[in-house]
């Protein structure tokens, strides 16, 4: 007989909550693997581009705040120099080009710092 405490369940649909720069709020869904980046996620369910360097992560236009620390998630020096040189080098913010959009983020909230 199966024991019911040992089932697990593979979510595969996830929602995060976005504020953009008018306040304006969206509610996103995506699918395991549907998206490369949290900035290609924003930018398909926006009514905005949003990100100039389409995610090159240079241009520093795609930065977001979130209302926590996004776990496991690597940082690199040179994500860090773009938001300093941006003035948007803030606790809990990162490029959205550089955010994988998995299950770390699930039910994460996010401001959208910049607009192009
Ligand atoms: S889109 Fe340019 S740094 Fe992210």
């Amino acid at each position: 007989m199966p024991n019911s405490n040992n089932i697990q369940i593979n979510k595969t649909s996830y929602t995060i909550n976005v504020t953009d720069s008018y306040n304006d709020k969206f509610v996103l869904s995506f699918k395991k693997n549907e998206y490369a980046n949290l900035r290609e996620l924003i930018e398909e369910n926006y009514p905005e581009e949003f990100g100039a360097c389409k995610g090159k992560g240079l241009c520093g236009t795609c930065a977001v705040r979130s209302n926590k620390e996004i776990k496991n998630d690597f940082q690199s020096a040179t994500e860090i120099e773009i938001l300093k040189k941006n003035n948007t080098n803030l606790k809990n913010t990162r490029l959205a080009c550089q955010v994988q959009a998995n299950k770390t983020i699930d039910k994460m909230t996010f401001k959208i710092l910049t607009e192009e």
